[in-house]
């Protein structure tokens, strides 16, 4: 089974508008560039996203998501953003119970697994983030709360929309913004245990197919060690998805250690 490999970048709460802009257009002249093989895709803040999406050549990787959803179609939810909001900016990808949403804005698997659900109406690809802390992996509780994420945040999820839908991406919550990376050893045994996970889930044939991307300070200089590792399938990168050469050469380590098909917005 060939997983095209996923990258994306999650600029979460920085640049400014001008720098969206032409971050992004430098990243979709990175992508020309280099040709296919790999899915990319950034998620700059809401509100840049039009703007992004204006510059941006949307039939051209890489493709355009949000940070976030909201589930609810429209009304009195003050501050949130709607799918078909967010459809309307032209993007076709979310992220979904990030850890900085779980332990900064104190989200539930049941408010995540709402999103998902509202991502996969919407015909979203969805980023579906899951790791564990700095205590709970000194407690020997990495596989149990991975697992507990997962059944929680895709409850009532049909296999087919896992399969078209989903990509889960692994992210210790230790080794986000930390500097602190994952050996790719770890990094492989935490996926494993997933992919294991979801195949008591949804069986062995969609687990091999499912793509888990890994997130946690993943840097040019790690990447290519951590993407060798047979259940790794990508990456996703905060700090440095906000310099386009860093995170080209990230895409490119994707690249060359696996052979995909070619640079896709999926
Ligand atoms: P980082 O963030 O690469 O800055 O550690 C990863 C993430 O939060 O997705």
């Amino acid at each position: 089974m060939t997983r095209t490999p996923v990258v994306g970048g999650n600029w979460k709460m920085n640049t400014t508008r001008a720098e969206a802009v032409k971050l992004a257009a430098s990243m979709q002249d990175g992508c020309r560039d280099m040709g296919g093989g790999v899915e990319v895709v950034i998620f700059p803040p809401f509100v840049f996203l039009d703007a992004v999406s204006s510059g941006l050549d949307a039939e051209a990787p890489p493709a355009l998501g949000a940070q976030d959803v909201y589930f609810e179609p429209n009304g009195a939810f003050t501050g949130e953003i709607s799918a078909a909001m967010l459809r309307e900016v032209g993007v076709t990808s979310v992220l979904a119970g990030h850890s900085e949403r779980r332990h900064v804005m104190g989200e539930s698997d049941d408010l995540v697994n709402r999103k998902v659900h509202a991502a996969i109406h919407a015909d979203f690809q969805c980023i579906l983030c899951i790791g564990e802390t700095q205590q709970q992996r000194e407690d020997g509780q990495t596989n149990e709360i991975n697992r507990e994420q997962l059944i929680g945040s895709l409850w009532d999820v049909e296999a087919d929309d896992v399969l078209r839908r989903i990509v889960i991406a692994y992210e210790p919550v230790w080794a986000i913004g930390t500097g602190l990376t994952a050996s790719p050893e770890d990094a492989q045994h935490a996926h494993t245990a997933i992919r294991a996970e979801f195949a008591l889930l949804y069986g062995d044939a969609a687990a091999s197919e499912i793509r888990i991307i890994y997130g946690g300070s993943v840097k040019p200089d790690n990447a290519e060690a951590l993407f060798a590792e047979r259940d790794i399938d990508g990456f996703l990168v905060g700090g440095a998805s906000l310099d386009a050469q860093a995170f080209l050469r990230i895409v490119a380590a994707a690249r060359s250690a696996k052979q995909g098909n070619t640079c896709e917005s999926h």
